[in-house]
Protein backbone atom coordinates (compact mmCIF):
# COMPACT_ATOMS: atom_id res chain seq x y z
CA UNK A 1 0.00 0.00 0.00
CA UNK A 2 2.38 2.53 -1.17
CA UNK A 3 1.98 5.87 -2.46
CA UNK A 4 2.97 6.08 -6.81
CA UNK A 5 3.31 9.53 -8.78
CA UNK A 6 4.10 9.77 -12.56
CA UNK A 7 4.22 13.23 -14.60
CA UNK A 8 4.98 13.88 -17.77
CA UNK A 9 4.64 17.31 -19.46
CA UNK A 10 6.08 20.85 -19.27
CA UNK A 11 6.16 21.76 -15.31
CA UNK A 12 9.00 21.20 -13.23
CA UNK A 13 8.73 17.63 -12.54
CA UNK A 14 9.85 17.81 -9.28
CA UNK A 15 7.52 20.21 -7.95
CA UNK A 16 4.64 18.56 -9.36
CA UNK A 17 5.85 15.00 -8.14
CA UNK A 18 6.34 16.44 -4.53
CA UNK A 19 3.03 17.96 -4.18
CA UNK A 20 1.71 14.81 -5.22
CA UNK A 21 3.59 12.75 -2.86
CA UNK A 22 1.93 15.25 -0.01
CA UNK A 23 -1.40 14.22 -1.21
CA UNK A 24 -0.46 10.43 -0.85
CA UNK A 25 1.43 10.56 2.81
CA UNK A 26 -1.98 11.32 4.82
CA UNK A 27 -2.08 7.61 4.99
CA UNK A 28 1.41 7.48 6.91
CA UNK A 29 4.47 6.37 5.17
CA UNK A 30 8.02 5.85 6.40
CA UNK A 31 9.91 6.43 3.40
CA UNK A 32 9.87 8.64 0.03
CA UNK A 33 11.66 9.00 -2.94
CA UNK A 34 11.43 10.55 -5.83
CA UNK A 35 13.52 10.43 -9.80
CA UNK A 36 13.99 12.98 -12.25
CA UNK A 37 15.80 13.91 -15.43
CA UNK A 38 15.01 14.61 -19.09
CA UNK A 39 18.15 12.74 -20.47
CA UNK A 40 19.89 11.67 -17.24
CA UNK A 41 17.96 10.25 -14.31
CA UNK A 42 19.05 11.43 -10.69
CA UNK A 43 17.23 10.15 -7.80
CA UNK A 44 16.75 11.19 -4.33
CA UNK A 45 15.21 9.10 -1.52
CA UNK A 46 15.47 8.85 2.22
CA UNK A 47 13.44 7.36 4.79
CA UNK A 48 11.39 9.63 6.79
CA UNK A 49 8.71 11.88 5.63
CA UNK A 50 8.00 14.24 2.09
CA UNK A 51 9.24 17.21 3.88
CA UNK A 52 12.39 15.97 4.77
CA UNK A 53 13.24 14.68 1.32
CA UNK A 54 11.85 18.21 0.06
CA UNK A 55 14.66 20.37 2.22
CA UNK A 56 17.24 17.71 1.30
CA UNK A 57 16.52 18.12 -2.66
CA UNK A 58 16.00 21.83 -2.33
CA UNK A 59 19.84 22.03 -1.79
CA UNK A 60 20.18 20.49 -5.11
CA UNK A 61 19.79 21.64 -8.72
CA UNK A 62 17.57 18.95 -9.87
CA UNK A 63 15.41 19.31 -12.87
CA UNK A 64 13.37 17.88 -15.96
CA UNK A 65 9.78 17.71 -16.95
CA UNK A 66 9.69 13.67 -16.45
CA UNK A 67 9.67 12.25 -13.01
CA UNK A 68 8.19 9.44 -10.82
CA UNK A 69 7.78 9.67 -7.38
CA UNK A 70 6.91 7.28 -4.50
CA UNK A 71 5.74 7.24 -0.97
CA UNK A 72 6.64 3.46 1.37
CA UNK A 73 4.74 1.59 3.76
CA UNK A 74 7.45 -1.22 4.01
CA UNK A 75 6.30 -4.86 2.99
CA UNK A 76 9.62 -6.80 2.11
CA UNK A 77 13.38 -4.75 3.94
CA UNK A 78 12.70 -2.11 6.96
CA UNK A 79 12.47 1.60 6.16
CA UNK A 80 15.34 2.71 5.05
CA UNK A 81 17.40 4.97 2.82
CA UNK A 82 18.78 2.08 0.81
CA UNK A 83 15.37 0.33 0.74
CA UNK A 84 13.50 3.76 -0.38
CA UNK A 85 11.84 3.74 -4.18
CA UNK A 86 12.65 4.79 -6.53
CA UNK A 87 15.10 1.90 -7.80
CA UNK A 88 17.71 2.37 -10.69
CA UNK A 89 18.94 -0.43 -12.79
CA UNK A 90 22.95 -0.90 -12.75
CA UNK A 91 23.39 1.42 -15.58
CA UNK A 92 20.92 4.23 -14.30
CA UNK A 93 19.15 4.22 -17.04
CA UNK A 94 15.85 3.04 -15.55
CA UNK A 95 13.98 3.83 -12.74
CA UNK A 96 11.04 2.38 -11.64
CA UNK A 97 8.48 2.49 -8.44
CA UNK A 98 6.29 -0.46 -7.59
CA UNK A 99 3.44 -0.63 -5.20
CA UNK A 100 2.51 -4.63 -3.72
CA UNK A 101 4.47 -7.63 -3.58
CA UNK A 102 6.08 -9.34 -5.64
CA UNK A 103 6.10 -13.60 -4.89
CA UNK A 104 8.71 -14.91 -7.20
CA UNK A 105 11.33 -12.35 -6.40
CA UNK A 106 14.21 -14.81 -5.10
CA UNK A 107 14.33 -16.85 -7.73
CA UNK A 108 14.41 -14.17 -10.35
CA UNK A 109 17.12 -12.00 -7.88
CA UNK A 110 19.33 -15.41 -8.16
CA UNK A 111 19.06 -15.60 -12.24
CA UNK A 112 19.68 -12.16 -12.33
CA UNK A 113 23.27 -12.29 -10.05
CA UNK A 114 24.02 -15.02 -11.94
CA UNK A 115 24.32 -12.86 -14.85
CA UNK A 116 26.43 -10.09 -12.74
CA UNK A 117 23.41 -7.78 -11.35
CA UNK A 118 24.06 -6.57 -8.17
CA UNK A 119 21.17 -5.42 -5.44
CA UNK A 120 21.41 -2.13 -3.21
CA UNK A 121 18.29 -3.10 -1.33
CA UNK A 122 16.31 -5.93 0.64
CA UNK A 123 13.19 -5.03 -1.31
CA UNK A 124 11.53 -7.62 -4.15
CA UNK A 125 10.59 -4.45 -6.03
CA UNK A 126 14.59 -4.19 -7.32
CA UNK A 127 14.65 -7.73 -9.10
CA UNK A 128 12.18 -5.51 -11.61
CA UNK A 129 14.29 -2.79 -12.78
CA UNK A 130 16.64 -4.97 -13.33
CA UNK A 131 14.78 -7.99 -15.09
CA UNK A 132 13.93 -4.67 -16.95
CA UNK A 133 17.59 -3.63 -17.86
CA UNK A 134 18.04 -6.98 -18.75
CA UNK A 135 15.32 -7.67 -21.42
CA UNK A 136 15.70 -4.09 -23.35
CA UNK A 137 16.89 -4.40 -26.71
CA UNK A 138 16.42 -0.58 -27.46
CA UNK A 139 12.06 -0.76 -26.93
CA UNK A 140 11.48 0.00 -23.44
CA UNK A 141 7.99 -1.11 -23.69
CA UNK A 142 8.97 -4.38 -24.91
CA UNK A 143 11.46 -4.90 -21.91
CA UNK A 144 8.43 -3.76 -19.05
CA UNK A 145 5.98 -6.08 -21.07
CA UNK A 146 8.48 -8.39 -21.08
CA UNK A 147 9.52 -8.33 -17.52
CA UNK A 148 5.62 -8.02 -16.22
CA UNK A 149 4.93 -11.39 -17.68
CA UNK A 150 7.55 -12.93 -15.26
CA UNK A 151 6.22 -11.37 -12.11
CA UNK A 152 3.99 -13.67 -9.72
CA UNK A 153 2.34 -11.56 -7.53
CA UNK A 154 0.79 -8.25 -7.08
CA UNK A 155 1.75 -4.91 -8.52
CA UNK A 156 1.39 -1.11 -9.76
CA UNK A 157 4.30 -0.07 -11.18
CA UNK A 158 5.59 3.05 -13.25
CA UNK A 159 9.04 2.96 -15.24
CA UNK A 160 10.47 5.30 -16.39
CA UNK A 161 13.95 5.74 -18.95
CA UNK A 162 16.62 8.21 -19.50
CA UNK A 163 15.71 10.18 -22.58
CA UNK A 164 12.57 9.16 -23.38
CA UNK A 165 9.60 11.17 -22.88
CA UNK A 166 7.26 8.63 -22.15
CA UNK A 167 5.91 6.32 -18.76
CA UNK A 168 5.22 3.29 -18.48
CA UNK A 169 2.68 2.09 -16.06
CA UNK A 170 1.30 -1.88 -15.42
CA UNK A 171 -1.28 -2.85 -13.37
CA UNK A 172 -2.30 -6.19 -11.37
CA UNK A 173 -4.18 -6.41 -8.24
CA UNK A 174 -2.79 -2.97 -6.93
CA UNK A 175 -4.34 0.50 -8.61
CA UNK A 176 -3.33 2.88 -11.17
CA UNK A 177 -5.01 5.22 -12.32
CA UNK A 178 -3.81 7.87 -15.48
CA UNK A 179 -4.45 11.89 -15.07
CA UNK A 180 -5.43 13.46 -17.97
CA UNK A 181 -4.14 17.27 -18.33
CA UNK A 182 -3.40 19.97 -21.39
CA UNK A 183 -0.31 18.73 -22.60
CA UNK A 184 0.52 17.02 -19.26
CA UNK A 185 -0.33 13.87 -17.96
CA UNK A 186 0.09 11.62 -14.46
CA UNK A 187 0.27 8.16 -13.49
CA UNK A 188 -1.14 7.68 -9.57
CA UNK A 189 -1.83 5.08 -7.40
CA UNK A 190 -4.47 7.19 -6.19
CA UNK A 191 -6.32 10.34 -7.97
CA UNK A 192 -5.75 13.07 -5.19
CA UNK A 193 -1.99 13.11 -6.32
CA UNK A 194 -2.63 14.81 -9.22
CA UNK A 195 -6.43 16.11 -8.47
CA UNK A 196 -4.77 19.71 -8.06
CA UNK A 197 -3.95 19.44 -11.99
CA UNK A 198 -6.77 17.81 -13.30
CA UNK A 199 -10.30 15.86 -12.44
CA UNK A 200 -10.27 13.72 -15.56
CA UNK A 201 -8.99 10.49 -14.94
CA UNK A 202 -8.70 6.97 -16.29
CA UNK A 203 -8.95 4.35 -13.97
CA UNK A 204 -6.77 1.17 -15.05
CA UNK A 205 -7.61 -2.24 -15.01
CA UNK A 206 -5.95 -5.36 -13.64
CA UNK A 207 -3.39 -6.81 -16.97
CA UNK A 208 -3.35 -3.56 -18.31
CA UNK A 209 -0.28 -1.12 -19.44
CA UNK A 210 -0.69 2.30 -19.98
CA UNK A 211 2.17 4.64 -22.07
CA UNK A 212 1.63 8.35 -21.44
CA UNK A 213 3.50 10.99 -22.72
CA UNK A 214 2.87 14.92 -22.26
CA UNK A 215 0.29 15.13 -25.35
CA UNK A 216 -0.99 11.44 -25.32
CA UNK A 217 -2.23 8.32 -23.59
CA UNK A 218 -3.19 4.55 -24.41
CA UNK A 219 -3.75 1.61 -22.61
CA UNK A 220 -2.52 -2.08 -23.85
CA UNK A 221 -2.93 -5.68 -22.25
CA UNK A 222 -0.35 -7.33 -21.45
CA UNK A 223 -0.17 -9.18 -24.86
CA UNK A 224 0.63 -5.89 -26.30
CA UNK A 225 -3.17 -4.74 -28.05
CA UNK A 226 -4.25 -1.79 -27.35
CA UNK A 227 -7.36 -1.71 -25.32
CA UNK A 228 -10.64 0.65 -24.64
CA UNK A 229 -10.96 2.48 -21.69
CA UNK A 230 -13.21 5.34 -20.25
CA UNK A 231 -12.57 8.76 -19.21
CA UNK A 232 -14.00 9.47 -16.04
CA UNK A 233 -14.73 13.27 -14.52
CA UNK A 234 -13.76 12.96 -10.97
CA UNK A 235 -16.29 15.01 -8.76
CA UNK A 236 -14.63 14.87 -5.57
CA UNK A 237 -12.70 17.71 -3.87
CA UNK A 238 -9.31 16.63 -2.20
CA UNK A 239 -10.40 15.54 1.01
CA UNK A 240 -13.21 13.12 -0.39
CA UNK A 241 -10.17 11.52 -2.80
CA UNK A 242 -8.38 10.80 -0.27
CA UNK A 243 -10.64 8.46 1.42
CA UNK A 244 -11.14 7.06 -1.94
CA UNK A 245 -14.74 8.47 -2.76
CA UNK A 246 -15.92 6.75 0.50
CA UNK A 247 -17.34 9.27 2.94
CA UNK A 248 -15.00 7.75 5.57
CA UNK A 249 -11.76 6.08 6.09
CA UNK A 250 -13.10 3.05 7.80
CA UNK A 251 -15.67 2.15 4.77
CA UNK A 252 -12.89 2.66 2.42
CA UNK A 253 -10.93 -0.20 4.97
CA UNK A 254 -13.51 -2.29 5.13
CA UNK A 255 -13.69 -2.15 1.26
CA UNK A 256 -10.32 -2.95 1.16
CA UNK A 257 -10.40 -6.02 2.50
CA UNK A 258 -10.39 -8.19 -0.30
CA UNK A 259 -7.00 -6.68 -1.36
CA UNK A 260 -5.99 -6.69 1.99
CA UNK A 261 -6.58 -10.05 2.97
CA UNK A 262 -4.85 -11.30 -0.97
CA UNK A 263 -1.59 -9.54 -0.16
CA UNK A 264 -1.76 -11.07 4.00
CA UNK A 265 -1.81 -14.70 1.91
CA UNK A 266 1.19 -13.86 -0.77
CA UNK A 267 2.96 -12.72 1.73
CA UNK A 268 2.66 -15.38 3.84
CA UNK A 269 2.63 -18.22 1.49
CA UNK A 270 6.03 -19.55 2.18
CA UNK A 271 6.55 -19.33 6.19
CA UNK A 272 9.97 -20.15 7.29
CA UNK A 273 9.76 -19.95 11.36
CA UNK A 274 12.75 -21.44 13.53
CA UNK A 275 10.59 -20.63 16.24
CA UNK A 276 7.98 -23.70 15.03
CA UNK A 277 10.59 -25.10 12.56
CA UNK A 278 13.31 -25.98 14.66
CA UNK A 279 11.73 -26.51 18.10
CA UNK A 280 9.01 -28.77 19.77
CA UNK A 281 6.51 -27.11 21.73
CA UNK A 282 3.63 -28.23 23.67
CA UNK A 283 1.34 -25.03 23.97
CA UNK A 284 0.50 -22.00 21.91
CA UNK A 285 0.32 -18.91 24.09
CA UNK A 286 -1.28 -15.58 23.01
CA UNK A 287 -1.08 -11.99 24.12
CA UNK A 288 -2.98 -9.25 22.37
CA UNK A 289 -4.80 -6.27 23.29
CA UNK A 290 -8.38 -5.14 21.76
CA UNK A 291 -9.65 -6.20 18.61
CA UNK A 292 -6.19 -8.51 18.01
CA UNK A 293 -7.25 -9.82 21.23
CA UNK A 294 -10.41 -11.13 19.47
CA UNK A 295 -7.97 -12.45 16.83
CA UNK A 296 -6.04 -14.16 19.14
CA UNK A 297 -9.39 -16.03 20.45
CA UNK A 298 -10.34 -16.76 17.18
CA UNK A 299 -6.65 -18.35 17.31
CA UNK A 300 -7.70 -20.27 19.92
CA UNK A 301 -10.31 -22.23 18.31
CA UNK A 302 -8.35 -22.20 15.13
CA UNK A 303 -5.21 -23.97 16.54
CA UNK A 304 -6.82 -26.16 18.81
CA UNK A 305 -9.32 -27.60 15.65
CA UNK A 306 -6.43 -28.01 13.25
CA UNK A 307 -3.18 -28.74 15.23
CA UNK A 308 -5.03 -30.57 18.44
CA UNK A 309 -2.33 -28.17 20.68
CA UNK A 310 -3.89 -26.61 24.08
CA UNK A 311 -3.87 -22.67 23.46
CA UNK A 312 -4.21 -20.30 26.01
CA UNK A 313 -5.11 -16.58 24.98
CA UNK A 314 -4.47 -13.43 27.47
CA UNK A 315 -5.01 -9.95 27.30
CA UNK A 316 -1.71 -8.39 27.39
CA UNK A 317 -2.61 -5.74 30.30
CA UNK A 318 -3.37 -8.93 32.38
CA UNK A 319 -0.84 -11.08 31.54
CA UNK A 320 1.46 -8.50 32.71
CA UNK A 321 0.79 -9.01 36.58
CA UNK A 322 -0.52 -12.70 36.71
CA UNK A 323 1.82 -14.94 38.29
CA UNK A 324 3.80 -16.76 34.99
CA UNK A 325 4.43 -20.67 34.84
CA UNK A 326 6.95 -21.87 33.02
CA UNK A 327 5.56 -23.73 30.00
CA UNK A 328 6.56 -25.87 26.68
CA UNK A 329 5.14 -23.26 24.69
CA UNK A 330 5.43 -20.62 22.06
CA UNK A 331 3.99 -17.16 22.23
CA UNK A 332 2.45 -15.13 19.60
CA UNK A 333 1.61 -11.54 20.27
CA UNK A 334 -0.94 -10.27 17.96
CA UNK A 335 -0.79 -6.25 17.56
CA UNK A 336 -1.85 -4.10 14.03
CA UNK A 337 0.35 -1.11 15.21
CA UNK A 338 3.23 -3.18 16.80
CA UNK A 339 3.25 -0.28 19.52
CA UNK A 340 0.92 -1.00 22.02
CA UNK A 341 2.46 -0.65 25.61
CA UNK A 342 0.75 -3.83 27.12
CA UNK A 343 1.47 -6.03 24.52
CA UNK A 344 5.09 -4.97 24.31
CA UNK A 345 5.57 -5.51 27.88
CA UNK A 346 4.09 -8.92 27.70
CA UNK A 347 6.57 -9.64 24.87
CA UNK A 348 9.78 -8.16 26.97
CA UNK A 349 8.30 -10.95 30.10
CA UNK A 350 7.89 -14.25 27.56
CA UNK A 351 11.75 -13.37 26.18
CA UNK A 352 12.73 -12.83 29.81
CA UNK A 353 11.06 -16.14 30.77
CA UNK A 354 12.98 -17.86 27.94
CA UNK A 355 9.81 -18.32 25.31
CA UNK A 356 10.55 -18.46 21.60
CA UNK A 357 8.15 -15.71 20.46
CA UNK A 358 6.55 -14.65 17.10
CA UNK A 359 4.68 -11.64 16.65
CA UNK A 360 1.47 -10.92 13.88
CA UNK A 361 1.76 -7.18 13.25
CA UNK A 362 1.03 -5.10 10.59
CA UNK A 363 4.20 -2.48 10.48
CA UNK A 364 6.72 -2.96 9.52
CA UNK A 365 9.94 -1.66 11.83
CA UNK A 366 7.35 -1.25 14.74
CA UNK A 367 8.78 -1.64 18.25
CA UNK A 368 7.27 -5.39 18.50
CA UNK A 369 9.75 -6.22 15.56
CA UNK A 370 12.29 -5.77 17.50
CA UNK A 371 10.72 -7.80 20.93
CA UNK A 372 10.28 -11.29 19.73
CA UNK A 373 12.27 -13.56 17.61
CA UNK A 374 10.19 -13.89 14.38
CA UNK A 375 7.47 -11.47 12.96
CA UNK A 376 4.40 -12.65 10.25
CA UNK A 377 3.42 -9.46 8.77
CA UNK A 378 -0.45 -8.76 7.82
CA UNK A 379 0.38 -6.42 4.99
CA UNK A 380 -2.82 -4.87 5.26
CA UNK A 381 -1.50 -1.92 4.18
CA UNK A 382 -2.06 1.81 6.31
CA UNK A 383 -5.64 1.62 8.52
CA UNK A 384 -6.52 5.01 9.37
CA UNK A 385 -9.54 4.44 11.12
CA UNK A 386 -9.74 4.01 14.29
CA UNK A 387 -11.58 1.28 14.55
CA UNK A 388 -9.76 -1.76 13.19
CA UNK A 389 -11.20 -3.17 10.07
CA UNK A 390 -8.85 -4.63 7.76
CA UNK A 391 -5.82 -5.52 9.85
CA UNK A 392 -8.33 -7.34 11.96
CA UNK A 393 -9.46 -9.99 9.30
CA UNK A 394 -5.65 -9.74 7.79
CA UNK A 395 -4.43 -11.04 11.85
CA UNK A 396 -7.33 -14.06 11.46
CA UNK A 397 -5.85 -14.96 7.91
CA UNK A 398 -2.06 -14.64 9.70
CA UNK A 399 -3.53 -17.10 11.81
CA UNK A 400 -5.02 -19.58 9.26
CA UNK A 401 -1.01 -19.37 7.57
CA UNK A 402 0.54 -19.75 10.63
CA UNK A 403 -1.90 -22.88 11.67
CA UNK A 404 -1.38 -24.36 8.36
CA UNK A 405 2.81 -23.93 8.52
CA UNK A 406 3.19 -25.24 12.15
CA UNK A 407 0.51 -28.37 10.51
CA UNK A 408 2.86 -28.89 7.49
CA UNK A 409 5.98 -29.01 9.57
CA UNK A 410 4.59 -31.64 12.03
CA UNK A 411 3.44 -33.68 9.30
CA UNK A 412 -0.32 -33.45 10.44
CA UNK A 413 -2.76 -34.64 8.12
CA UNK A 414 -3.00 -33.14 5.14
CA UNK A 415 -5.83 -30.24 4.56
CA UNK A 416 -5.04 -29.72 0.79
CA UNK A 417 -8.68 -28.87 0.12
CA UNK A 418 -8.61 -26.54 3.12
CA UNK A 419 -6.07 -24.61 2.43
CA UNK A 420 -7.02 -24.21 -1.18
CA UNK A 421 -10.65 -22.65 0.15
CA UNK A 422 -8.69 -20.32 2.10
CA UNK A 423 -7.80 -18.84 -1.06
CA UNK A 424 -11.13 -17.80 -1.70
CA UNK A 425 -11.75 -15.17 1.53
CA UNK A 426 -10.97 -12.45 -1.04
CA UNK A 427 -13.92 -13.23 -3.26
CA UNK A 428 -16.00 -14.57 0.12
CA UNK A 429 -15.44 -10.72 1.11
CA UNK A 430 -16.12 -9.24 -1.77
CA UNK A 431 -19.20 -10.84 -2.35
CA UNK A 432 -20.42 -9.74 1.41
CA UNK A 433 -19.07 -6.18 0.17
CA UNK A 434 -21.35 -6.24 -2.50
CA UNK A 435 -24.70 -6.58 0.36
CA UNK A 436 -23.77 -3.20 1.47
CA UNK A 437 -27.38 -1.81 0.72
CA UNK A 438 -28.88 -5.07 2.23
CA UNK A 439 -26.99 -4.62 5.84
CA UNK A 440 -27.56 -0.25 5.37
CA UNK A 441 -31.07 -0.98 5.31
CA UNK A 442 -31.02 -3.48 8.79
CA UNK A 443 -28.99 -0.60 10.42
CA UNK A 444 -31.82 1.31 10.00
CA UNK A 445 -33.59 -0.71 12.64
CA UNK A 446 -30.68 -0.14 15.27
CA UNK A 447 -30.52 3.71 14.70
CA UNK A 448 -32.57 4.38 18.21
CA UNK A 449 -31.04 1.44 20.03
CA UNK A 450 -29.57 2.10 23.77
CA UNK A 451 -28.45 -1.36 24.27
CA UNK A 452 -27.51 -4.43 22.10
CA UNK A 453 -26.58 -8.06 22.19
CA UNK A 454 -24.26 -10.13 20.07
CA UNK A 455 -23.97 -14.16 20.62
CA UNK A 456 -22.24 -16.77 19.20
CA UNK A 457 -20.63 -20.37 19.99
CA UNK A 458 -17.24 -21.36 19.37
CA UNK A 459 -15.49 -19.85 16.76
CA UNK A 460 -18.07 -17.63 16.33
CA UNK A 461 -18.11 -16.64 20.37
CA UNK A 462 -14.97 -14.17 19.69
CA UNK A 463 -16.33 -12.85 15.84
CA UNK A 464 -19.47 -11.55 18.16
CA UNK A 465 -17.34 -9.80 20.78
CA UNK A 466 -15.74 -8.59 17.82
CA UNK A 467 -18.97 -7.01 16.21
CA UNK A 468 -20.01 -6.00 19.47
CA UNK A 469 -16.61 -3.75 19.86
CA UNK A 470 -16.96 -2.08 16.71
CA UNK A 471 -20.85 -1.41 17.15
CA UNK A 472 -20.06 0.03 20.83
CA UNK A 473 -16.89 2.07 19.81
CA UNK A 474 -18.27 3.62 17.02
CA UNK A 475 -21.73 4.36 17.19
CA UNK A 476 -21.80 4.44 20.96
CA UNK A 477 -25.00 2.07 21.20
CA UNK A 478 -23.61 -0.46 24.14
CA UNK A 479 -23.41 -3.26 22.84
CA UNK A 480 -22.49 -6.75 24.76
CA UNK A 481 -20.61 -10.05 23.36
CA UNK A 482 -21.83 -12.73 24.66
CA UNK A 483 -21.39 -16.92 24.44
CA UNK A 484 -24.89 -17.81 23.46
CA UNK A 485 -25.16 -20.46 25.75
CA UNK A 486 -24.01 -18.16 28.18
CA UNK A 487 -27.18 -15.94 28.17
CA UNK A 488 -29.96 -17.91 30.92
CA UNK A 489 -26.82 -17.38 33.08
CA UNK A 490 -27.82 -13.78 33.56
CA UNK A 491 -28.05 -11.39 30.82
CA UNK A 492 -31.32 -12.78 29.39
CA UNK A 493 -32.54 -10.67 31.84
CA UNK A 494 -32.12 -7.71 30.26
CA UNK A 495 -33.60 -8.68 26.91
CA UNK A 496 -36.76 -6.56 26.01
CA UNK A 497 -38.05 -5.47 22.60
CA UNK A 498 -36.11 -2.93 22.80
CA UNK A 499 -33.12 -5.00 23.23
CA UNK A 500 -32.04 -6.04 19.64
CA UNK A 501 -30.20 -9.04 19.66
CA UNK A 502 -27.43 -9.90 16.43
CA UNK A 503 -27.21 -13.94 16.44
CA UNK A 504 -24.09 -15.35 14.52
CA UNK A 505 -25.88 -18.87 13.03
CA UNK A 506 -23.78 -20.32 10.67
CA UNK A 507 -23.49 -23.87 10.00
CA UNK A 508 -21.22 -25.60 12.46
CA UNK A 509 -21.34 -27.94 14.78
CA UNK A 510 -22.68 -25.61 17.34
CA UNK A 511 -25.72 -24.71 14.51
CA UNK A 512 -29.09 -26.61 16.04
CA UNK A 513 -27.93 -25.21 19.76
CA UNK A 514 -27.72 -21.49 18.05
CA UNK A 515 -31.18 -22.08 16.98
CA UNK A 516 -32.51 -23.04 20.35
CA UNK A 517 -30.57 -19.76 21.59
CA UNK A 518 -32.25 -17.26 19.13
CA UNK A 519 -35.78 -18.79 20.10
CA UNK A 520 -34.80 -18.02 23.21
CA UNK A 521 -34.24 -14.52 22.99
CA UNK A 522 -37.17 -13.97 20.34
CA UNK A 523 -39.48 -15.38 23.24
CA UNK A 524 -38.23 -12.55 25.02
CA UNK A 525 -39.42 -10.30 22.42
CA UNK A 526 -35.95 -9.06 21.71
CA UNK A 527 -35.63 -8.25 17.78
CA UNK A 528 -32.93 -10.86 15.92
CA UNK A 529 -30.75 -10.15 13.32
CA UNK A 530 -29.39 -13.44 12.35
CA UNK A 531 -26.62 -13.72 10.15
CA UNK A 532 -25.65 -16.95 8.74
CA UNK A 533 -25.10 -18.61 5.66
CA UNK A 534 -26.55 -18.08 2.51
CA UNK A 535 -29.58 -20.52 1.44
CA UNK A 536 -29.72 -21.38 5.00
CA UNK A 537 -33.78 -21.00 4.82
CA UNK A 538 -34.48 -22.26 8.19
CA UNK A 539 -33.05 -19.24 10.13
CA UNK A 540 -35.55 -16.67 8.51
CA UNK A 541 -37.96 -18.38 10.35
CA UNK A 542 -36.43 -17.45 13.64
CA UNK A 543 -35.33 -13.88 12.98
CA UNK A 544 -36.40 -10.72 12.31
CA UNK A 545 -33.86 -9.92 9.83
CA UNK A 546 -31.29 -12.05 7.69
CA UNK A 547 -27.89 -11.14 6.61
CA UNK A 548 -26.39 -13.77 4.38
CA UNK A 549 -22.65 -14.33 4.07
CA UNK A 550 -21.36 -17.08 1.67
CA UNK A 551 -21.28 -20.81 2.89
CA UNK A 552 -17.38 -21.44 3.45
CA UNK A 553 -16.03 -23.90 6.07
CA UNK A 554 -17.34 -23.19 10.00
CA UNK A 555 -13.40 -22.09 10.46
CA UNK A 556 -13.35 -19.50 7.92
CA UNK A 557 -16.55 -17.86 9.09
CA UNK A 558 -15.28 -15.35 11.00
CA UNK A 559 -13.39 -13.37 7.79
CA UNK A 560 -16.87 -13.05 6.00
CA UNK A 561 -19.16 -12.61 8.90
CA UNK A 562 -16.53 -9.84 10.55
CA UNK A 563 -16.94 -7.89 7.60
CA UNK A 564 -21.02 -7.78 7.41
CA UNK A 565 -20.65 -6.85 11.36
CA UNK A 566 -18.11 -3.48 10.59
CA UNK A 567 -20.51 -2.72 7.97
CA UNK A 568 -23.47 -2.72 9.50
CA UNK A 569 -21.79 -0.88 12.98
CA UNK A 570 -20.09 1.40 10.08
CA UNK A 571 -24.20 2.41 8.80
CA UNK A 572 -25.69 2.47 12.16
CA UNK A 573 -23.00 4.95 13.68
CA UNK A 574 -23.18 6.77 10.35
CA UNK A 575 -27.04 6.88 10.55
CA UNK A 576 -26.40 7.90 14.58
CA UNK A 577 -24.20 10.94 13.23
CA UNK A 578 -21.08 9.66 15.06
CA UNK A 579 -17.92 10.51 14.18
CA UNK A 580 -16.23 7.25 12.89
CA UNK A 581 -12.91 7.82 12.17
CA UNK A 582 -11.85 9.66 15.17
CA UNK A 583 -14.56 8.19 18.40
CA UNK A 584 -14.50 9.99 21.27
CA UNK A 585 -11.45 9.23 24.23
CA UNK A 586 -10.07 6.83 21.47
CA UNK A 587 -6.64 6.37 19.82
CA UNK A 588 -5.61 4.23 17.11
CA UNK A 589 -2.14 3.37 18.83
CA UNK A 590 -2.53 2.95 22.51
CA UNK A 591 1.36 3.52 23.48
CA UNK A 592 0.55 3.80 27.31
CA UNK A 593 -0.08 1.78 30.02
O1 LIG B 1 -2.30 -1.99 17.48
P1 LIG B 1 -2.92 -3.08 18.28
O2 LIG B 1 -3.53 -4.14 17.47
O3 LIG B 1 -2.02 -3.64 19.35
O4 LIG B 1 -4.11 -2.34 19.06
C1 LIG B 1 -4.84 -3.00 20.05
C2 LIG B 1 -6.15 -2.30 20.28
O5 LIG B 1 -5.94 -1.01 20.79
C3 LIG B 1 -6.97 -2.19 18.99
O6 LIG B 1 -7.13 -3.45 18.42
C4 LIG B 1 -8.35 -1.58 19.25
O7 LIG B 1 -9.09 -2.41 20.09
C5 LIG B 1 -9.05 -1.38 17.92
N1 LIG B 1 -8.53 -0.23 17.25
C6 LIG B 1 -10.52 -1.24 18.07
O8 LIG B 1 -11.15 -1.19 16.84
Amino acid sequence: MCGIIGYTGNRNALEVILEGLKRLEYRGYDSVGIAVGNHEIRVYKRRGSVSALESDIRKTSLSGTIGIGHTRWATHGEPSDRNAHPFLDCTGRFALVHNGIIENYQEIKEELRSKGHSFTSDTDTEVIVHLIEDLYEGDILKAVMGAVSRLDGSFAIVVMAAGERRLIGVRKESPLVIGLGEGENFLASDVPAFLKYTNRAVFLQDGDIAVITANSWKVLNFGGEEVKREVTDIPWNVESAEKGGFKHFMLKEIFEQPYAIMNTLRGTSSLYLRTVDENDFERIKIVACGTSYHAGMIGKYVFEEMLRIPVDVDVASEFRYRERIREDAIYVFITQSGETADTLAAARIARRMGHRTIAITNVIGSSITREVDEVIYTNAGPEIGVAATKSFTTQIVAIYRLAQHIAEVRGLAAHDDLWTELRLLPRLVSNVLQRHSEIEDIARTLKTAQNMFYIGRNISYPTALEGALKMKEISYIHAEGYPAGELKHGPLALLTPKTPVVALVPPDRTYMKMLGNVKEVAARGAPVIGVGAEGDEDLIKYVDRTIYVPRTRPIFYPVPISVALQLLAYYTADMRGCEIDKPRNLAKSVTVE
